[in-house]
C-alpha cells in the first residue's frame, strides 16, 4: 500500500496557508498566498470571499507541484479559519456581499438588539456567550436591516472557511466549534437552536448541516480536483475554527491541557470535557473539536502587539543591533528584561492598546504606564510591557479557575511562545508548568489530524495526538519569584476598576 498523506488549509485573516504532511504529523509541503482586509468605514472589516477561494486553489496546487505527491494518496483534507466571519449566497451559490469579518465591529446596536429579544441569561445559556459584535448573528442582523435587499435574495450562510469546503465539495456544512461562534448554536446541545434563530427571523435552511468536527463532511468535487489538482477520492472533514484547530495541533484534547498564544492578541485556551459556562460571559465556551467536548477561551487584545509596540518606538538601537547581529531584536529585548526586577521597581503597564475583550470587554479603555518615577529607565518600561501581558492573560486563567477549570500545564505557542523569558514568565505568574510543542504548524496540522481521524488512519482524535505530537521544553515555576509575582498581580487587578471611568472620559 503506498503511504497515505494528509492536507490541512488554513483560512487566516492575512492569508491562506496549505500544508501537506505525512500521517505522522512532519511537513512534506507548505504554500501560502496573502490577501487584503477592506476597512470602507472606521470600525468595518471586510474580505472578499473569491480571494479566499484564488488563495485555497492557488497553494492547493503549489503544494502538490512541491510535493510530488499522487493526489491518489491525499487520503483526507481538513480545513481551519478565522472564526465568525458571514458569507451570504444566494440560490445559484453566487457571493452576494464581501464578508463582513470577525474584526468587524459596526454591529453594536444589533448586539444591543439581539440580548433584548432572547433575554439576556437565557441568550448565555443556549449560546454560551453574551451577544458580542465579532459575532455572526449581529452581523446578519445588520445586513437585515441595512440591505434588506440583499437579504431577500440570500439563501446560504456560511463561515469562511465552510465557503471553501463548499467550493470544494458542492456541500452545504459547518461543523460544531466554528459554529459555536454564530451565536445560533445550541453550545450544551450542538446543534442550530430553533429558539434563537426564530427569534432572529433567521431560515434554518439558510445553514449548513452541523457535524462534529473530525466527521467526513463529503470529498473533493469534479469541478475542484480540475481547478486543484486534487483527487475526487479526496474526503473532506469538519475541520475547526482556529483556535479549536491549533487546540488540536498542540494536543490539548484533554482536561488539564491548555494552550496560550501570543500573537498580535493573546488566548488562554483550556479544554474541559464538561460543559463550563462563565454565568457573565467574560470569556468564550465553544464546542471543541473533540467530539462532545468544549474549550474555555479568554481573548486579550494586545499581547504580541504591545511589545510591537514598545519595540517599534523605543527600541531603535535593539533594532539596529540586531540587524547587525543577524538575530531577532526580540531576543535582545528577552536578555534585557532578564536583567531587571520583578515588578520593574514598582512600574505597571496595563496593555489596553485596542480597547479589551476578556475581561473587560471594554472597547473604550487604553494602554497605561502606571507609577512612574524618574529613578525609571527604559528596561523598566519594557520589563513591565513583558509583565502587564502575562498579568492581563493571568485574569483569563483566574476566571477558568472560578469556573473550575484548572490547566495542570500550559503549553506556549505563538510569536511570544518562543521565547524562554516569556514562558518562565508564564509560569511562575499562572503558577503552571509550561511547555512547547515541536511543531509551528499549530491550525493546519490541527485540521490534517482531523482529517486522518476522519480517513480511519488513527482511532480517536486523542490517539491521533498522542502519536503525531511531541511536547517539550518544561519549564515549571520559580518558587522564589512567585510572591513578587503575587503582590504584583493584586496591584495590576486594581488598576482597571479605578480608571475605568477615566477611559469613559477620554473616549468621550
Ligand atoms: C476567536 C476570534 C479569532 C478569530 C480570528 O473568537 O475572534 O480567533 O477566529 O483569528
Amino acid at each position: 500500500m503506498s503511504d497515505k498523506y494528509l492536507l490541512g488549509i488554513d483560512l487566516g485573516t492575512s492569508g491562506t496557508k496549505t500544508v501537506l504532511f505525512r500521517r505522522d504529523g512532519s511537513v512534506v509541503a507548505s504554500s501560502t498566498v496573502e490577501y487584503p482586509m477592506d476597512q470602507p468605514e472606521n470600525g468595518w472589516a471586510e474580505q472578499a470571499p473569491e480571494d479566499w477561494w484564488n488563495a485555497a486553489v492557488q497553494t492547493i496546487s503549489a503544494v502538490l507541484r512541491k510535493s510530488g505527491v499522487n493526489p491518489g494518496d491525499i487520503a483526507a483534507l481538513g480545513i481551519s479559519g478565522q472564526m465568525h466571519g458571514l458569507v451570504m449566497l444566494d440560490g445559484a451559490g453566487e457571493v452576494l456581499r464581501p464578508s463582513i469579518i470577525w474584526a468587524d465591529q459596526r454591529t453594536g446596536a444589533e448586539c444591543r438588539e439581539i440580548t433584548e429579544i432572547i433575554g439576556a441569561k437565557r441568550l448565555i445559556e443556549i449560546t454560551a456567550n453574551p451577544a458580542l459584535t465579532g459575532f455572526t448573528a449581529g452581523k446578519i442582523r445588520w445586513v437585515q436591516k441595512h440591505e434588506p435587499g440583499i437579504y431577500a435574495k440570500c439563501r446560504h450562510i456560511l463561515l469562511p472557511k465552510d465557503y471553501l469546503r463548499y467550493k470544494l465539495t458542492g456541500d452545504f456544512a459547518t461543523e460544531v466549534s466554528d459554529a459555536s461562534g454564530m451565536q445560533l448554536l445550541d453550545v450544551p446541545g450542538r446543534c442550530w437552536s430553533d429558539e434563537v434563530l426564530e427569534k432572529l427571523g433567521i431560515d434554518k435552511s439558510y445553514l449548513g448541516k452541523v457535524y462534529e468536527s473530525p466527521e467526513v463532511t463529503g470529498h473533493i468535487s469534479a469541478f475542484a480536483a480540475k481547478l486543484t489538482g486534487l483527487s475526487e477520492t479526496t474526503l473532506v472533514v469538519g475541520g475547526a475554527g482556529d483556535n479549536a484547530a491549533a487546540a488540536v495541533g498542540t494536543g490539548v484534547v484533554a482536561d488539564g491541557r491548555a494552550f496560550t498564544t501570543i500573537g498580535t492578541s493573546g488566548v488562554v485556551f483550556a479544554h474541559t470535557d464538561t460543559l463550563a459556562i462563565d454565568p457573565r460571559g467574560r470569556v468564550h465556551t465553544f464546542c471543541c473539536a473533540v467530539p462532545g467536548a468544549w474549550h474555555v477561551m479568554g481573548v486579550m487584545q494586545s499581547a504580541g502587539l504591545s511589545l510591537k509596540w514598545f519595540r517599534d518606538n523605543f527600541c531603535t538601537s535593539e533594532m539596529e543591533t540586531a540587524e547587525l547581529m543577524g538575530v531577532d531584536p526580540y531576543q535582545l529585548m528577552d536578555m534585557e528584561v532578564a536583567k531587571a526586577p520583578i515588578g520593574a521597581h514598582r512600574l505597571f503597564y496595563l496593555p489596553y492598546l485596542m480597547g479589551e475583550r476578556t475581561p473587560h470587554l471594554d472597547p473604550d479603555c487604553r494602554g497605561v504606564f502606571f507609577g512612574l518615577s524618574a529613578m525609571h529607565t527604559k528596561l523598566d518600561l519594557m520589563r513591565a510591557v513583558y509583565e502587564g501581558v502575562a498579568y492581563a492573560l493571568n485574569d483569563s486563567l483566574s476566571i477558568l479557575d472560578e469556573m473550575g477549570v484548572k490547566p495542570a500545564q500550559m503549553l506556549a505557542t505563538g510569536g511570544g511562545g518562543r521565547s524562554e523569558v516569556w514562558r518562565q514568565m508564564l509560569s511562575d505568574v499562572f503558577d503552571c508548568k509550561v511547555v512547547t510543542t515541536n511543531s509551528k504548524e499549530g491550525p493546519a496540522l490541527g485540521v490534517a489530524i482531523l482529517a486522518g481521524v476522519g480517513a480511519g488512519l488513527y482511532p480517536s482524535v486523542r490517539e491521533a495526538c498522542d502519536s503525531m505530537i511531541k511536547i517539550g521544553g518544561e519549564q515549571l515555576p520559580i518558587k522564589e519569584n512567585q510572591p513578587a509575582y503575587r503582590k504584583c498581580y493584586e496591584q495590576f487587578v486594581k488598576l482597571y476598576p479605578d480608571m475605568k471611568n477615566a477611559f469613559k472620559r477620554l473616549s468621550e
